[in-house]
């Protein structure tokens, strides 16, 4: 059977490019007859400044929007990272595989130092290595596939690269990951500046519509976009970016595809208004779940307490191979 896994970092709230870049297709594609896991990486959450009651609250809230969403324990396996100690048994190995220039040619590395750095901040080593961690969580379990949106092909890539190294240098114990990205919404633009990524954490914040923002929060935002100088509605992701987000996000949240709904437009404002009702809609089910689902944190504990025993079953014994395979004696 497939074997999917893929994770979400609990540094900020769950936004709506999370969401329509990986967590939607985990929960309508991936989690069905596949082996799927899925995990909230708070180990990654780390490698910034970071408030250590944030990050419990942020992984708690993460766990519980993704059952909100429509992850189904009896389906597939959701825990966090730091619960299954593999990952981090993982990915000491495969630092001693990969190289600091490997490391130090990462995008999302490079970015977020130079963001650290311009804010007056040391950057953290575990910035660094994080690409050689996300590895190991991906080829602790003998992972497939791994369904992401655009921006995290350049850490699969060098997951691929590791685990065929490995394999190479010390004999067959990890598969080959790919990744897999969804046809629409697979990078969504934050709103106020359609050129970058909808992050997080991002300092644009009326450019990011989250999970939890209330229906007038989210008209608000998507009617404020920017859009481009001209008027006719065309999808053209270089010279219109503001207007093809929100045809993008607009075809995302109904099933379409962008380039047949610009014909539809004869102005921004329709478009602006249609693709705010849409996400309004896409939203309020999960925002529903979610609030009954925080009535009850038994609930969620529990199943991340059974999530991660059975990652940890999963993960061991290909863990033990690996420790075994470079080198070290079996204890
Ligand atoms: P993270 O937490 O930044 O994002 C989680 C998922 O959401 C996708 N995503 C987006 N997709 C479309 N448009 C956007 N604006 C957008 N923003 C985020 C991301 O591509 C991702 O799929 N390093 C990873 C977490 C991770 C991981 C892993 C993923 C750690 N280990 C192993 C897969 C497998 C990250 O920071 O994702």
């Amino acid at each position: 059977m497939t074997r999917v896994f893929s994770g979400i970092k609990p540094t900020g709230h769950l936004t709506l490019g999370n969401y329509l870049g990986a967590v939607r297709r985990w929960v309508e594609v991936d989690q069905y007859g596949t082996d799927a896991l899925f995990c909230v990486v708070d180990l990654h959450a780390l490698t910034v400044d970071h408030d250590p009651a944030r990050v419990r609250r942020l992984t708690r809230q993460a766990a519980t929007l993704l059952l909100a969403s429509g992850l189904d324990p009896e389906l597939c396996t959701l825990f966090v990272q730091s619960h299954v100690d593999e990952h981090a048994r993982l990915s000491y190995v495969l630092e001693c595989v990969a190289t600091d220039g490997e490391m130090r040619r990462m995008i999302q590395y490079k970015e977020k130092a130079a963001l650290e750095r311009g804010r007056g901040g040391s950057v953290r080593l575990s910035l660094l290595t994080y690409p050689v961690l996300m590895a190991a969580d991906i080829l602790a379990y003998g992972t497939h596939e791994v369904p992401v949106g655009d921006d995290q092909t350049q850490h699969v890539e060098l997951a691929r690269d590791l685990a065929v190294r490995f394999n190479q240098r010390y004999g067959q114990a990890f598969v080959v990951p790919r990744a897999t990205h969804p046809k629409v919404g697979a990078r969504i633009m934050n709103l106020q500046e359609p050129t970058s990524k909808m992050g997080k954490t991002d300092d644009v914040g009326p450019g990011i519509v989250y999970l939890l923002d209330e229906p007038d929060v989210v008209r608000k935002k998507v009617m404020r976009a920017v859009t481009d100088s001209g008027r006719d509605v065309v999808y053209d992701r270089e010279e219109r970016p503001g207007v093809a987000n929100l045809l993008e996000i607009l075809a995302a949240c109904e099933g379409g595809n962008p380039e047949d709904l610009s014909g539809a437009y004869e102005s921004y404002g329709a478009l602006k208004k249609d693709a705010a009702e849409a996400v309004v809609e896409l939203l309020r089910p999960v925002q529903e779940r979610h609030k009954a689902l925080c009535a009850d944190p038994a609930y969620v504990e529990g199943v991340l307490r059974l999530g991660a025993e059975k990652a940890r079953g999963m993960a061991r014994p290909r863990v033990d191979a690996a420790y075994r395979a470079i080198g070290l004696l079996s204890s």
